[in-house]
């Protein structure tokens, strides 16, 4: 069975949308957007602040990857990752990817434990996921430093955080390192064993979007809610190829 939603893309223009949450916009084939003029810039040219400023203020908004690990010692560890998604459904997927310019408390415990959980970072605890991206010590509980309740995973060892909206268990796959062995990041490959989420936003097996509050990362300190989700039906079939001009 392929993954539903995920299996092909629309060359298809749409309408830009400014309306009430859940609005429904309908492709149109005909209207075309405007092409706008752009600079070219070579990242061979750019420096390395540069070059991750523009990557991180276009692709955009990124989810934040809440990442719960523990140390061998056994002290629980938290950090968000914005360079972080889920690569495939079955099983889910997650990846994220600390930097290598600076040592990280998170790749040390999973590179040792080969366990994470992923906490979904919701507005309800915004707050709280940019406070445990303080640089603490590695003897330091993120979770007890934060003032977030440590919940016992059911397959790993590191804690849920219990204030966020769902959570996964996950074992590490792989790592692999991505970018410049000095100044890229070191891409954490994890599969899912279990998934935890707040009974209130499930119905079945489907999320209530609307209700789930999730936030996205834009350039540095910027974040974006969702609170303006629109709709668009995919097309069933490709359209008629465009008349020569
Ligand atoms: C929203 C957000 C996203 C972040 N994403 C990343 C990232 O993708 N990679 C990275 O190396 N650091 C990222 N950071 C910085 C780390 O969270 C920060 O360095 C943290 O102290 C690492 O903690 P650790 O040493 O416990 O792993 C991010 C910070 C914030 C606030």
């Amino acid at each position: 069975m392929g993954t539903p939603g995920h299996d092909g893309t629309s060359e298809l223009s749409s309408t830009p949308v400014a309306g009430p949450a859940h609005s429904v916009v309908s492709a149109t084939a005909g209207s075309r957007t405007a092409v706008p003029s752009k600079t070219v810039l070579q990242i061979a040219d750019l420096a390395p602040a540069e070059r991750y400023k523009l990557a991180t203020a276009l692709i955009v908004p990124r989810p934040v990857g809440w990442i719960g690990t523990r140390s061998p010692a056994g002290v629980a560890n938290l950090a968000p990752y914005s360079f972080f998604n889920v690569m495939a459904g079955d099983p889910p997927v997650l990846v994220f990817a600390p930097g290598l310019s600076a040592r990280k408390d998170t790749l040390d415990n999973v590179r040792r434990t080969g366990e994470f959980t992923v906490n979904v970072v919701t507005e309800e605890v915004a707050a709280a996921m940019n406070l445990s991206s303080a640089p603490f010590p590695a003897e330091v509980d993120e979770f007890e430093a934060c003032g977030l309740t440590a919940v016992p995973a059911t397959r790993v060892g590191p804690p849920l955080v219990g204030e966020a909206r769902a959570n996964f268990e996950c074992v590490v796959d792989s790592l692999v390192p991505v970018g410049d062995p000095e100044t890229g990041g070191m891409l954490v490959i994890g599969e899912a064993v279990a998934v935890h989420v707040d009974t209130s936003l499930l119905n079945g097996t489907r999320v209530d979007q609307e209700a789930l509050h999730a936030i996205g990362r834009h350039a540095g300190n910027t974040y974006s809610s969702t609170r303006d989700l629109f709709e668009m039906e995919r097309p069933s079939e490709a359209p008629p190829s465009r008349p020569e001009v």
